[in-house]
């Protein structure tokens, strides 16, 4: 089954919408016709540029999918601060990231948890970009697997197998992520067959073989090319590179370099 790449820039808390606009721009300067015929492209800006980007990209018919980083389970409700997901699916936001290890780390966010987000994210109609990874302890102790096994199962806990099929999940091992360490393409691939397994495990072949699996953590333009010709890696979560177009447009156009 042929599976289209999805590369996504994980903005992070980086740029407001001004220089939110300008980056969308000169994307769409160094973006071609044929590159959107190969890969899909999602941007994750903070939630505060989301509705500059939305409006230029469908002005400009520009052929970016608009993502959010984050979202709240619950429809509505006193969460000071939270957005929830039909605000976002409003936006015509395509993608929304979800149990980023950073959320993980920082603000507590449990399996529970981003089970819950995936199932709302869905059921408005979004696809979520579901994260997992281990910590470098976690990796030489040899339990990465059982790690990010556990972070898949409990994620997707309930959700259909078609529905499975049509998410993604991001594989972001957390010691390569900001640190310019990338995982060898050989431990990476391994480890996206590895979650691709785990999916056929819990949800069946045809849902296996459907998922798309992204590899993120210090992707760049140099290591593109070899991390996403990998039989089951399907795209990359792009933090720190996504930030500035000549960068992001070369990971987008990973297979004319090598
Ligand atoms: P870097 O590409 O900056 O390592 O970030 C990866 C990441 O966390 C994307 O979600």
């Amino acid at each position: 089954m042929s599976r289209k790449p999805l590369i996504s820039g994980n903005w992070k808390m980086h740029l407001n919408h001004f220089e939110a606009l300008k980056l969308v721009q000169e994307l769409s300067y160094a973006v071609t016709v044929d590159d959107v015929e190969e890969v899909d492209i999602s941007l994750h800006p903070p939630f505060t540029d989301i509705r500059t980007v939305q409006t230029v990209c469908e002005s400009d018919r520009l052929p970016f999918h608009v993502g959010a980083q984050h979202c709240h389970f619950e429809a509505k409700g006193a969460f000071t601060g939270e957005v929830a997901p039909s605000m976002l699916a409003k936006l015509n936001v395509s993608y929304v990231i979800v149990g980023h290890s950073e959320r993980r780390e920082v603000f507590g966010e449990t399996d529970e948890m981003v089970n819950a987000k995936v199932k709302a994210i869905l059921a408005n109609e979004m696809i979520p970009i579901m994260c997992c990874g281990e910590t470098l302890d976690e990796r030489e102790a040899g339990g990465a697997e059982e790690k990010v096994a556990g972070q898949v199962k409990a994620g997707l806990a309930g959700v259909s197998a078609e529905q499975v099929g049509a998410l993604v999940i991001a594989y972001e091992p957390i010691w390569a992520i900001g640190t310019g360490k990338t995982a060898s393409a050989e431990d990476a691939q391994d480890m996206c067959a590895f979650v691709r397994s785990t999916v056929s495990e819990a949800f069946g072949a045809d849902a296996a073989s459907s998922v798309r699996i992204q590899y993120g953590g210090s992707v760049k333009p140099t290591n593109a090319h070899e991390l996403l010709t990998q039989s089951d890696i399907d795209g990359a979560l792009v933090g720190g590179a996504s930030l500035e177009a000549e960068s992001f447009s070369r990971i987008v156009q990973y297979r004319l370099s090598e």
